[in-house]
């Protein structure tokens, strides 16, 4: 199929029908009206704003989250702020329906309505960048500017939000670190549609500073400063954010989402079709078979998962992997890989690794023989050699490697997430082998599946 269909297809998925824009219009309408009613009935000098991909007419069909803004004047005190802007969101949320209290940097309030859920979020009423005080007042001036520089090219943003989210690197979220919606509209505005942005996915790598609000010339000093910042840090692309110059919109985007999407566009280019915007169904296989192949082996833990957000559990799972990956090569064993993840209330850890028994002896190296430590040495242990000036000794060592771990895991020698030290140390240890609702888990990871991007 041509690209030019390939596109048409796609968007018959994804762009909101004339029932839906009718539907989230009236929405927004009366979720207006209730805000400024609400407003008033408190005495508040409040701004309602809607923001987000719903204001800017870029969400996808079906994806229809709400976000409104309560916009304070700029010399209410930040404890103002944030005692009243949560009182008029429950004001506002207790009309709707059933709500809850949510944390970010400030507390704000999550509503449903009509099945839509709502976030109230209390910010300031800013007019220019130097107005901002919280991480959440940009998003009225981004919504400005989106609005302002996109010039009909919505649908180009509907693909390439659908295109991201098919390759898996939609969401700024740091269990993502892919591409935001605010940067697929920056790069649509930038390069003109969705397909320009796929064929620029090498050369914008090259030049890797984007500046679409021309910091550079108006505000050289901040700019260059957020410039020499961000390639200190090695980010894959610079973009200045066009509202504010201390700003990389990139900055959670990682290499590993970069090259995802680099290699992606490239092979759409090639041969497109509708698969890469609503991912392909994964292959499944063996994982015994994959063990067979490979001659490795498979060591899972399993263990409780601590009640916490994915954007905090992941993280303290993947710091634990590495820590038993470098525990483990100290112990002489080598880690060809691994694997975190949750499925309901448990948690995992899959490593690969080379043997499942190491030998039962370790050669200890010890101080020269002429020393005190040397004489030292030479009592404590059984079987003692020189070589050159030094001792050395045998030491005896447990060679299973679930006992190695047990061992290290009493010692305290492997670097751990902190909220999940504890549920860690209790977990089950298994050894290829891996519990029903983990085969394809296993098999997708030991082929290496999961991130293949041949796949
Ligand atoms: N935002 C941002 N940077 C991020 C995440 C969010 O600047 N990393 C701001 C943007 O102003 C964005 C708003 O928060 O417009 C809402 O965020 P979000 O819902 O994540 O993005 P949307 O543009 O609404 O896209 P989606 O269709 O995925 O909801
Ligand atoms: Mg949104």
């Amino acid at each position: 199929m041509d690209v030019e269909a390939v596109l048409q297809k796609v968007l018959q998925r994804i762009r909101p029908t004339d029932e839906e824009r009718a539907f989230v219009e009236g929405l927004m309408g009366e979720l207006r009206g209730i805000a400024e009613e609400t407003t008033e009935s408190l005495g508040l000098d409040v701004k309602p704003y809607f923001v987000g991909s719903l204001a800017k007419d870029t969400y996808l069909a079906g994806d229809h989250d709400v976000d409104l803004f309560l916009a304070f004047p700029l010399d209410t005190p930040l404890e103002e702020l944030r005692e009243k802007g949560l009182e008029l969101g429950r004001a506002i949320a207790e009309r709707l329906g059933s709500y809850e209290i949510a944390y970010a940097e400030h507390p704000y309030v999550r509503a449903r309505y009509k099945g839509v859920k709502v976030d109230i979020v209390p910010c300031y009423d800013v007019e220019s960048w130097r107005d901002v005080k919280t991480a959440v007042d940009r998003s009225i001036l981004h919504n400005r500017w989106v609005i302002k520089n996109l010039e009909g090219r919505n649908n180009e943003v509907r693909l390439l939000k659908r295109f991201l989210k098919g390759i898996n690197a939609y969401g700024s979220e740091i269990y993502i670190r892919g591409f935001s919606g605010y940067l697929a509209e920056i790069l649509v505005i930038r390069y003109g549609s969705f397909l320009e942005v796929l064929k620029n996915a090498d050369f914008m790598l090259r030049r890797k500073i984007i500046d679409p609000g021309n910091w550079l010339k108006h505000e050289h000093e901040v700019a260059m400063r957020t410039v020499r910042r961000e390639a200190e840090a090695d980010r894959p692309l610079i973009v200045i954010d066009p509202v504010d110059p201390r700003r990389n919109v990139a900055a959670n985007l990682s290499w590993e989402r970069y090259g995802v999407f680099y290699f992606k566009a490239h092979q759409f280019l090639e041969k497109p079709s509708e698969g890469f915007f609503f991912g392909r169904a994964k292959k499944s296989g063996s994982y015994l078979a994959e063990l067979r192949r490979k001659g490795t082996h498979l060591v899972t833990l399993v263990f409780g998962a601590p009640d916490l957000v994915e954007d905090i559990l992941l993280p303290q799972l993947e710091r634990s992997a590495r820590g038993f990956e470098k525990a483990l090569s100290r112990e002489g064993f080598k880690v060809l890989g691994w694997n975190v993840g949750h499925e309901g209330s448990k948690a995992f850890i899959m490593l690969e690794v080379d043997r499942r028994e190491r030998e039962k002896v370790r050669i200890k190296p010890g101080p020269e023989f002429f020393t005190e430590r040397g004489q030292d040495f030479y009592r404590k242990n059984e079987r003692v050699w020189i070589i050159g000036k030094r001792l050395f000794a045998e030491k005896t060592v447990k060679e299973d490697i679930a006992e190695v771990i047990l061992e290290l895991l009493e010692k305290n020698q492997v670097a751990m997430g902190k909220s999940v030290r504890e549920n860690i140390r209790n977990a089950k240890i298994m050894l290829d082998y891996v519990p029903k609702e983990l085969e394809d888990e296993a098999y997708l990871f030991l082929s290496r599946e999961k991130w293949n991007l041949k796949g």
